[in-house]
């Protein structure tokens, strides 16, 4: 078990660094934790996320995974954006195994564990085809089976699911949820989506805006019970769900934003 601790930060974007946009954040992900963070617009999620990611460095305080300092992007913590950007002109098996052909992993190796992978994101028949050829859905599951070819420690994503339409980005859920329970690596997800955060994960943290601060971190365990069996109707209907739903809402509307 790992824990990626962004540990007392404090971030201001330029230099001189101009007002922070974070303050003061204290937020551990364990590797067994699927952590959702919420709030409005600006609220500083996408820098949250850059900062655990290490493409930011703290103003203030630290990033550290037991105890080693975050010092920049590693293929422990790997990242999946919301438009990934996937090189158009490569397959999807070409797609997934380009950063261990970088590594050097021999073909034999490399096709093995991207066989193993396009199987694990459900696209084992569509491995050679070329990006143009599939669906946002499809899309996005090569995205992070890229990311999953580094073996993550932590997977950091950014409005994954944003792009997809709501029948897709309902199935792309559950899948995430296997995905979680698969693969072993702690999840950090970004979203606008209440019921989404809440549905997939063991925490739901709220930030609030000027500057974003944590007003709110709430363990579920919805998405455990799906996991175990129960269908997501019977979970996003249940009256303990909607409760929690209508209380993260107030959370977040309390700081004037639409949802
Ligand atoms: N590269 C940058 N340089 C300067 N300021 C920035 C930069 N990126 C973001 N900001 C500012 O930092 C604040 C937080 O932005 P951030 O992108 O982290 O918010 P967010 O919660 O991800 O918003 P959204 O939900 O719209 O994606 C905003 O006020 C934004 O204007
Ligand atoms: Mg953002």
């Amino acid at each position: 078990m790992y824990k990626l601790h962004i540990d007392k930060v404090t971030f201001a974007y330029g230099s001189p660094p101009s007002a922070p946009v974070l303050a003061d954040i204290d937020l551990s992900i364990g590797s067994d934790e699927f952590v959702a963070v919420v709030g409005r617009s600006g609220s500083g999620k996408t820098s949250l996320l850059s900062l655990a990611a290490g493409f930011l460095k703290p103003t203030a305080g630290r990033v550290h995974i037991d105890g080693r300092t975050v010092e920049g992007p590693s293929a422990e913590r790997a990242v999946v954006f919301q438009d990934d950007a996937l090189f158009p002109w490569l397959t999807a098996r070409q797609n997934v195994g380009f950063a261990l052909k970088l590594r050097g992993v021999p073909k034999p190796e490399r096709d093995r564990r991207v066989n193993e992978l396009l199987a694990h994101v459900d696209l084992a028949a569509s491995g050679d085809k070329a990006i143009w050829e599939l669906s946002g859905g499809m899309r996005q599951r090569v995205g992070i089976a890229r990311a999953l070819a580094a073996d993550p420690e932590f997977l950091l994503m950014d409005e994954p699911l944003g792009a997809l339409d709501a029948l897709t980005r309902e199935r792309m859920q559950e899948f995430l949820l296997h995905l979680w329970q698969d693969s072993g690596a702690g999840v950090l997800l970004i979203t606008h989506g209440i019921e989404e955060a809440l549905f997939l994960a063991t925490r739901v943290v709220v930030l609030a805006p000027d500057p974003g601060r944590v007003v709110a971190d709430i363990a579920v365990d919805f998405g455990r019970r799906f996991l175990r069996g129960d269908t997501s109707r019977a979970i996003k209907s249940d009256p303990a769900f909607v409760a929690t739903r209508e209380r993260l809402r107030d959370l977040i509307e309390l700081q004037d934003f639409e949802v």
